[in-house]
């Protein structure tokens, strides 16, 4: 049985009052120990608050993003190392937005994984296709692409911590979900795809999230699918009741 994840990415949102506001509420309104797992991204600024609010609770929590060198002269950049010993746990590597607005490459993004497994961070490889890609029947091709690059030259042993987020790029912040028949049956691509590199027996023990424009309206919807695996959440985590909703979608 793969465990379910719930996963708020705050984006560029929020302060680290607000941020540890979020993770004290959250606490409150979800079960002590309820089914999914549930991890929270911060912008950096706001680690050390929402790792100070999640005390010894289960609540995980990551960072959006890090450079893929552990030091040096990168003015204004944060290495996977300097989060680790914050505490962090989990890293997002190759959100669509950081691929589009900053131009990060499938072999920038491979370079993040080997970071934040080097140091110990768990990494979340976003993936998925724009709506021109789909509307021209590419992204199989896309995906597929995404994958083989991003998780060129690792071992299945090295991958054991990694988990896949598939969000559509024209269902993120727009309002568009993918049907969840539609995320079950691209979400069961990507699985015979990591097959085809891993076998079937990591394959199968890969969790694979579904992101864009997921809320509390269509959540259950989307977990009742055997192939999602949970989703990762924009702008429907930013508020504690409505992130909480999500994390009791079996409820
Ligand atoms: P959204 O964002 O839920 O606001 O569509 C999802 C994401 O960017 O991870």
């Amino acid at each position: 049985m793969r465990r379910k994840i719930i996963a708020g990415n705050h984006k560029m949102n929020l302060l680290p009052q607000e941020t540890a506001r979020f993770v004290t509420d959250l606490l409150q309104l979800i079960p002590e120990s309820p089914e999914p797992e549930v991890i929270v991204f911060p912008p950096f600024t706001n680690l050390t608050a929402g790792l100070a609010a999640r005390g010894e609770s289960h609540i995980s929590v990551g960072a959006q993003y890090t450079d893929w060198r552990d030091q040096g002269a990168y003015t204004g950049q944060v290495s996977a190392a300097m989060i680790k010993d914050l505490g962090v746990e989990w890293v997002l590597c190759g959100h669509s937005e950081r691929r589009t607005l900053f131009d990060e490459s499938d072999e920038i993004v491979n370079k993040q994984i080997q970071a934040a497994l080097r140091n110990g961070l768990k990494p979340m490889l976003c993936i998925g296709e724009s709506l021109e890609e789909r509307e021209k029947g590419q992204t199989k091709a896309v995906l597929e692409k995404q994958i083989q690059n991003s998780l060129k030259d690792f071992t299945a042993e090295e991958l054991a911590l990694l988990v896949i987020a598939y969000e559509p790029i024209w269902a993120i912040g727009t309002g568009k979900t993918a049907t969840p028949e539609d995320a079950n049956a691209t979400i069961k691509d990507v699985r015979a795809m990591v097959a085809g590199l891993y076998g079937v027996e990591f394959a199968e023990k890969l969790r694979i999230l579904y992101g864009g424009s997921v809320n509390p309206g269509n959540i259950r919807q989307l977990m009742a699918e055997p192939e999602i695996d949970g989703a990762l959440v924009g702008g429907a985590s930013l508020k504690a009741e409505s992130f909480a909703e999500l994390v009791k979608y079996n409820v």
